[in-house]
């Protein structure tokens, strides 16, 4: 993990989803891993005082670059998405655990919700680029909630899901999985809770079944990207801690990448209660 100043080479909009940077940050574009984040201060004064975590959503050794996707909710998303070519970015990073992808994985299913696409679309590029068969199921409200499909490798089988039918299957992105369930060796995903918590229902159904369903290994073994709020995103504070099946785990350390069978969701949220600091 190193501090460096990254200084932006482009922004553009894209739709709802929010505003793509790519900085450039060679000491921690080479160090970067698929799932882990960058821990970026929102500003050159002392309010907003705390930095805003973002993943990876591109990374690019060669060039030394990073790309990140944010949505500005509140002030330091802001500041963040209106930086423009040129701009120095104050980067901590990188952060956090990564995705493994498995040596004999040859069929690699990706699931994003919203933000959650920039992980998936960095793992979903190195896949690809090393000969695996990758499919990428992304949900969102509408079809302006999507990630675009130019931006991804060709290669890259590209399955969407809207809520309003506006684009790709009506409904969520688990209703379109179980049918390439039966086709994957390894499942990865990132996106808002209740979409992880969803992901999570249909794990614990594969898990109780007694018969044998299609993808129930996939299923089992499947990894996450989780948020939470964060303050430190160095081990400390613990402002992040979740409950997972192993104890308290602290997303800025333990995650943010963790078994999709550790993590303890209630209502559709992390579970959070009964975290002993
Ligand atoms: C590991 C990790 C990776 C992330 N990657 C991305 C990413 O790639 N792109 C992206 O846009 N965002 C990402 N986030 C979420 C992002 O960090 C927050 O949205 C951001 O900190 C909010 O800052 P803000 O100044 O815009 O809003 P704030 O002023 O901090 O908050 C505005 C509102 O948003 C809510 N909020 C803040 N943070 C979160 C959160 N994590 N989850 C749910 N609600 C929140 C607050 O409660 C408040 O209501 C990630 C978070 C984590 C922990
Ligand atoms: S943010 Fe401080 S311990 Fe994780």
């Amino acid at each position: 993990m190193i501090l460096e100043t990254g200084r932006v080479v482009s922004t553009e909009t894209v739709a709802d989803l929010g505003t793509v940077l790519v900085v450039s940050s060679p000491g921690i574009a080479t160090r970067a891993h698929a799932g882990q984040f960058v821990h970026v201060r929102p500003g050159d004064r002392f309010d907003p005082l705390l930095r805003r975590p973002y993943s990876f959503n591109g990374i690019d050794r060669k060039r030394g670059e990073i790309e990140l996707i944010v949505k500005p909710l509140g002030e330091g998303g802001e500041w963040i998405a209106e930086r423009r070519g040129g701009d120095p970015l104050d980067l901590l990073g990188p952060l956090g655990t990564s995705f493994v992808v498995h040596r004999a994985t040859t069929h690699l299913l990706l699931v994003a919700g919203g933000t959650g696409i920039a992980p998936m679309k960095v793992l979903a590029e190195q896949a690809a680029a090393a000969g695996r068969n990758v499919t990428l199921i992304m949900g969102g409200r509408s079809i302006h909630h999507l990630w675009p499909a130019h931006r991804l490798p060709p290669a890259v089988e590209y399955v969407t899901t809207t809520e309003d039918g506006s684009f790709g299957i009506r409904g969520r992105v688990t209703d379109a999985m179980p049918e390439y369930l039966s086709w994957a060796d390894q499942l990865c995903a990132c996106g808002p809770w209740p979409m992880l918590a969803a992901v999570g229902r249909m794990r614990d159904e594969a898990a109780r079944s007694t018969s044998v369903i299609a993808g129930r290994d996939v299923l089992l073994d499947a990894q996450i990207a989780v948020e939470q709020h964060m303050g430190c995103a160095m081990g400390v504070c613990r402002a992040c801690v979740i409950v997972t099946a192993h104890g308290n785990a602290r997303v800025c350390r333990e995650g943010p990448v963790l078994s999709l069978g550790d993590v303890r969701f209630e209502g559709g949220e992390p579970a959070t209660v009964g975290v002993i600091t």
